[in-house]
């Protein structure tokens, strides 16, 4: 551990190194919603001194500084940290585990803060903890001084400039009018131009909505249970869920909950998947009998929909470059009851280049910023690099190209983001249709009503949804059919 001195703020709280009990911590850290700055700012928290315990705020420094220091997705760093520390009672993991999901939502913000204080602080783990419990959870300076003063052996006694901090951050909104957009909504200053260009005079309002948690939605698996059968499991655990408003398939949860001991989800009657995701999957309309490829599958959130959707007749195989993503699938597929799935390493290329022109469907769910992910997966938006923009671009043209031979003549090659920049969507599609003049777009309005049903979404031949307009992740999906060879 990092014990932080006075004028060495990095680091900061005592860790147990006790040994690993695992434990399904992503599910943990999604799973609390975020208490948004309007909540932690009540002043019912802000009088309950009592509920700050040392322990608690030197583990949420200890998490913070652990998710910050890899590039490792922030489930993956909460998964091993909650294995290390088995000490920790499960109502402070709850809380620690909402506190930083705050932070990781309202770091511009807190930043931004700390650069106001002009006190030459770099913001690291320690000090987003501190501007947090002053700024978002609206704790009283005296207590926060306190905090840190009483828990030697837990928390290094706060320095001179984090004096300081805390005074010029005492009573201070998190949000103030004055604060660039970038730091009130949540996200990098560098994405602004990119999101600007793609939301215009839409941008605040979709990156507030985008700063949001999302709410926890659930697929019914058709191979199991209807909707109504899916909820009546659902509500017999107590659970409260109500349809998703466009997903045929789809159930909302109230709130987040653990569902780590679902007995719905552990049979297979639902997966969690977001609206979003699910209409792109419907969007795929992958029918019994016929051949499809899931060309990224991954850890097979998609196939799972295409297995269902096929009601196992047929032939689905998901691929994947990363097999390791793909033998993760092999557990959901069983429980889901699909049975007509094989899993490709898209690394072996014999095998492709085999099925050229044979298959019926083929997904492209790209490799993407993962804009759109971005109320779900928190810390996503500090991972993303500018350099990552370009990289990404040639990488989903270069799929869309290894994956187009594939499709049979009036087959479809459905392509799907989880972005909202047009450079990975519209312009990604109109630069694949110049380089191959056999296939062209199929409007998503027709194959929406089949598939998705009711007023289909799209504003045009393509689909974006967004959370501000539809309350679901920024997918996008173009259906690219072959006309000829
Ligand atoms: C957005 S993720 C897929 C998510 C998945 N479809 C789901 O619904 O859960 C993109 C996937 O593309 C894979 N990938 C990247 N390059 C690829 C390539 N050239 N061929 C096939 N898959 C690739 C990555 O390993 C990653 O698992």
């Amino acid at each position: 551990m990092t014990r932080a001195g006075p004028r060495e703020p990095r680091g900061g709280a005592r860790k147990s190194g006790r040994p690993d009990t695992g434990h399904a911590a992503s599910r943990q850290l999604k799973s609390k919603r975020a208490p948004s700055p309007e909540a932690a700012s009540s002043p019912k928290r802000a009088s309950h001194p009592a509920s700050l315990p040392p322990a608690e705020i030197a583990a949420s420094i200890d998490l913070l500084a652990a998710i910050e220091s890899t590039g490792r997705p922030a489930d993956a760093v909460v998964a091993a940290f909650l294995r290390s520390r088995p000490d920790l009672p499960a109502p402070l993991r709850g809380r620690m585990l909402a506190r930083v999901d705050a932070v990781l939502r309202q770091r511009a913000a807190l930043d931004w803060w700390i650069a106001a204080s002009r006190l030459g602080l770099d913001p690291d783990a320690r000090l987003r903890i501190l501007a947090q419990l002053l700024l978002a959870e609206r704790r009283a300076p005296e207590t926060v001084a306190a905090l840190f003063a009483g828990a030697r052996g837990l928390l290094t006694p706060l320095g001179g400039r984090e004096e300081a901090l805390v005074a010029a951050l005492a009573g201070k909104p998190l949000a103030p009018p004055e604060m660039p957009l970038f730091a009130r909504a949540g996200f990098p200053a560098w994405v602004e131009p990119l999101l600007g260009a793609a939301f215009g005079e839409r941008l605040e309002i979709e990156m507030v909505a985008l700063a949001q948690a999302a709410p926890l939605d659930l697929r019914v698996n058709r191979l199991k249970a209807s909707r109504e059968e899916a909820l009546a499991a659902l509500t017999a655990e107590g659970l409260r869920a109500q349809p998703t408003p466009y997903s045929p398939l789809g159930l909302r949860l109230e709130r987040r909950v653990d569902l780590g001991r679902c007995q719905a989800l552990m049979t297979g009657l639902v997966e969690p998947q977001d609206e979003g995701s699910q209409i792109a999957a419907l969007l795929v309309d992958a029918k019994p009998g016929q051949y499809v490829i899931d060309y990224c599958a991954g850890a097979g959130g998609k196939t799972l929909a295409l297995a269902a959707a096929m009601a196992n007749h047929g032939r689905l195989v998901a691929a994947d470059v990363v097999f390791g993503r793909l033998q993760r699938a092999r557990a959901r597929l069983k429980r889901a009851g699909a049975f007509n799935v094989e899993r490709r390493d898209a690394t072996i290329r014999k095998w492709f280049k085999r099925q050229a022109g044979r298959v019926d469907r083929v997904l492209v769910d790209a490799p993407c910023t993962g804009i759109g992910s971005w109320r779900r997966v928190a810390d996503a938006r500090w991972r993303l690099r500018p350099e990552d923009l370009p990289e990404l671009v040639a990488r989903q043209r270069a799929i869309l190209d290894e994956a187009a031979p594939l499709v049979a003549l009036s087959g479809r090659l459905v392509y799907v983001t989880c972005s909202v920049l047009p450079a990975e969507n519209e312009a990604q599609v109109e630069a694949f249709l110049a380089r191959h003049p056999g296939f062209a777009l199929l409007p998503v309005a027709e194959v929406w009503a089949e598939t998705v049903g009711g007023a289909c979404l799209a504003s045009g031949p393509m689909l974006q949804l967004t959370p501000a307009r539809h309350g679901t992740g920024g997918f996008f999906v173009a259906i690219l059919e072959r006309r000829r060879a």
